[in-house]
C-alpha cells in the first residue's frame, strides 16, 4: 500500500512541478486543480489520481475529500494561492476579500477537510505554503502580505492544536519562477485606471515591470522550490519551517537586524515610494 499526498493548484508553478518528484520518489498523488483539464499532460498510473479541487467552493472540497476516503493519504500540500497586489489605498474591500477567500479561508477549509484522513496515518503532515512575506511586509503587496502573515499564524496555532497527530510545516518560499507573476496582472483588475493621476501611476508602472524583470533574473526555479517540499514530506521528523531561498532567508535576517527607521526607509526607496 503506498501512501499518498493531495496537493492543490497542480496547474502550475511549484504544484505542477511537485506532482512528478513525489512520483518518483515513490509517493501516490491526488493532483488537483480548479480545472482538471490543465493536468491532462500528465502521464496516468495507479499511483496519480486527478480531482478538481476550487479551494474557495465548499462543494469541490468536500466532494474531493470523499474521493481520497479510501487512500492512505499521508500528506496534505495547501499551495493554491494567488498575490492580490496594489496599494492599500486604492484597494477595494472586495479584492482583500477575495485574496483572503483563496490564501486563508480556503487553505483553512481544505485543511480541516482533510484531517480526519491524515489523522488515520501515523507521521501525516501538511505543508502550509506560506511566504517570506508571511514574516514581513513591503509595500504595494499589503493583501498578499496579510494572507500570507494569516497563513503563518493559522500553522501555528494549528500546529500546537494538533500536532502531536498530524505535524504542521510552514512552507516560506521567497521568489521563485512560475505563472506566479503573470497572474498578479490578472489579479490587478482596473487598478492601473484607479492609480492614474494618483501619486501612485508611475510607482506601480515601475513595481510591475521590476518584479517581472527581479523574478527572471534571481528567482529560484519551481522544481529547485519543489524539492524543498518533497524533501519535507519524506523527512522522519518534518520540519517547523522551510525557509526557501537566500532572498528568504537574509531578507528576513535584515528586518531583524535593521532598526525599524532604517528597514521602513529602504523599503520606501526600493519601491519608489520617498
Ligand atoms: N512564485 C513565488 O515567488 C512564490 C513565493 C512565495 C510563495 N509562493 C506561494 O506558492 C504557492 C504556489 O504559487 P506558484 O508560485 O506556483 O504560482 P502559480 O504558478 O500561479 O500557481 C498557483 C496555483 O494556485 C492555483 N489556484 C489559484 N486559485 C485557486 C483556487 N481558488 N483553487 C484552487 N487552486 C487555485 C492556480 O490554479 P489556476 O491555474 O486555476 O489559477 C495555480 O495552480 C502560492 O500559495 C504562492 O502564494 C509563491
Amino acid at each position: 500500500m503506498r501512501n499518498w499526498v493531495l496537493i492543490t493548484g497542480c496547474s502550475t508553478g511549484i504544484g505542477w512541478a511537485l506532482v512528478p518528484l513525489c512520483r518518483e520518489a515513490g509517493w501516490g498523488v491526488v493532483a488537483t486543480a480548479r480545472n482538471p483539464a490543465a493536468l491532462s499532460e500528465l502521464p496516468p498510473g495507479e499511483d496519480l489520481r486527478v480531482l478538481p479541487l476550487d479551494v474557495t467552493d465548499a462543494g469541490s472540497i468536500a466532494a474531493a475529500a470523499a474521493a481520497c476516503a479510501d487512500l492512505r493519504l499521508k500528506a496534505l500540500v495547501n499551495n493554491a494561492g494567488y498575490g492580490q497586489v496594489g496599494p492599500l489605498e486604492l484597494l477595494r474591500p472586495e479584492e482583500l476579500r477575495a485574496q483572503f477567500e483563496t490564501n486563508v479561508i480556503g487553505l483553512h477549509a481544505v485543511t480541516n477537510a482533510f484531517l480526519p484522513l491524515l489523522r488515520r496515518e501515523p507521521g501525516a503532515r501538511i505543508l502550509q505554503v506560506a511566504s517570506m512575506l508571511g514574516r514581513l511586509s513591503i509595500p504595494l503587496a499589503g493583501p498578499y502580505n496579510a494572507s500570507k502573515h494569516a497563513v503563518v499564524a493559522l500553522a501555528e496555532s494549528l500546529r500546537l492544536e494538533v500536532g502531536r497527530d498530524v505535524a504542521v510545516v510552514l512552507v516560506e518560499p521567497g521568489a521563485i519562477r512560475t505563472a506566479f507573476r503573470d497572474t498578479l496582472a490578472e489579479a490587478w483588475g482596473d487598478l492601473p485606471d484607479r492609480a492614474r493621476g494618483t501619486r501612485y501611476e508611475t510607482v506601480l508602472a515601475r513595481y510591475l515591470a521590476k518584479r517581472k524583470d527581479q523574478a527572471e533574473r534571481f528567482a529560484m526555479d519551481a522544481e529547485t522550490c519543489a524539492r524543498k517540499l518533497l524533501k519535507a514530506l519524506n523527512a522522519r521528523h518534518p520540519p517547523r519551517r522551510v525557509v526557501i531561498g537566500r532572498d528568504a532567508f537574509w531578507v528576513g535576517k535584515l528586518k531583524a537586524l535593521l532598526p525599524a527607521s532604517w528597514w521602513e526607509g529602504l523599503m520606501r526607496r526600493t519601491y519608489g515610494l520617498e
